[in-house]
């Protein structure tokens, strides 16, 4: 007999349901052939209803959703309201309290699809960014003085404690030693690199880099380690994606790199993101956002939600299954989807999702 998981699904914003319901096709598809069981409950989450209700999120959800083994979210945003409220009040709040430490954004260019990098490739375009997400900039100390005055003073503090460093760093090198490129039989070493500014931010790089080397050489001595400065991380992500495998980096640096990388894979019709708590209940959204403007219309593309779906799976330790949704979505980029734009796929959202569910 399978596992059976419990999985809370917010659909939320704009595209977000569309994209979210492909997904489900995949995952349904996963759980038949696999043996294992999804049992869904819904959640109307979002802008609407906000709109409706005045509350962001009614109380006790977030203790509701410690119930849960993992989320499946759609997307958070609403034109009808201002930009902050929404994805400080749900997404963000969500990662905090939920202790969802680790954002993992895989960065692979599946093939047929194209990418801004000259001669590049899926061999070139394949490695992982494991970002820090509920430290630093993101939660530092801060505030305005003296505002609205020719003096306003504005802080914000980079803030990070050992034991925030510390778990992220472990999270980073046992991904890298579990799906890293010599664990999949690509590499004959496989690699960790740590992204930060030492030669700025000689505070806090200067944790990061100890706590890296001193766990490495204690706990992970298989782990080729390696170091690069975030500006320069940027050049080699465009110049020479090839050397990287597993980057680990801090909340901000990790929030802006990643952003580059979903571009260069194909932008954000395929980038999908797990906010993990590895100890508790993690989320798992495409990064794409809500798309208004194609909301409704079933043009959008839904690859994001459904590799999503399948982090998920990877997450929850259903490995071969995610494999096979990522296989689909491999094969229905060779050879079906023309574009991964919105409208210019060749495809509707619900054909894209049932051409890959088929093939799950
Ligand atoms: C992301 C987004 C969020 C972030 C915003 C919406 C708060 O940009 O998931 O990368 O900054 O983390
Ligand atoms: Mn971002």
């Amino acid at each position: 007999m399978g596992k059976t998981y419990k999985i809370a699904v917010i659909p939320g914003d704009g595209t977000g349901p569309e994209v979210v319901a492909e997904g489900l096709k995949s995952l349904d598809a996963a759980q038949a052939k696999f043996g294992f069981t999804l049992e869904m409950t819904d959640f109307d989450f979002g802008g609407e209803r906000y709109l409706r209700t005045g509350e962001i999120l009614p109380a006790g959800a977030v203790d509701g959703l410690r119930r849960f083994d993992a989320i499946y979210l759609g997307a958070i945003g609403h034109p009808g309201v201002k930009p902050g409220i929404l994805e400080k009040g749900i997404l963000l709040r969500l990662r905090f309290e939920l202790d969802q430490y680790i954002n993992l954004r895989p960065v692979r260019l599946f093939p047929g699809v194209e990418t801004p990098l000259k001669n590049k490739g899926p061999e070139q375009i394949n490695y992982a960014v494991v970002r820090e997400n509920t430290g630093g900039i993101y939660t530092g100390t801060g505030g305005i003085s003296m505002k609205g005055t020719p003096h306003e003073v504005a802080v914000q503090s980079m803030v990070y404690n050992r034991h925030q460093v510390e778990r992220c760093l472990r999270y980073a090198f046992e991904y890298a030693r579990k799906f890293g490129k010599k664990a999949q039989g690509k590499a004959d070493v496989n690699t960790l690199a740590l992204v930060g500014k030492t030669n700025v931010l000689t505070y806090v790089f200067d944790l990061w880099e100890r706590a890296f080397h001193e766990i490495g050489e204690k706990d992970y001595p298989d782990v080729k380690r390696e170091y690069y400065h975030v500006d320069a991380t940027c050049m080699y992500m465009v110049k020479s994606p090839e050397w990287f495998d597993v980057l680990v980096t801090s909340n901000m640096f990790g929030d802006i790199i990643t952003d580059l990388g979903a571009e260069t894979q194909g932008g954000m019709g395929i980038a999908a993101g797990g906010n993990i708590n590895p100890e508790g209940v993690s989320m798992f959204e495409p990064i794409g956002g809500s798309a208004p403007k194609y909301t409704g219309k079933n043009i959008i593309n839904p690859l994001a939600a459904i590799c999503a779906g399948a982090m998920m799976l990877e997450t929850l330790g259903e490995i071969e299954a995610a494999r096979a949704i990522e296989n689909a979505v491999r094969d229905v980029t060779a050879t079906k989807v023309k574009s991964l734009s919105a409208g210019k796929m060749g495809y509707s959202t619900s054909q894209v999702g049932d051409m890959v569910a088929q093939r799950v």
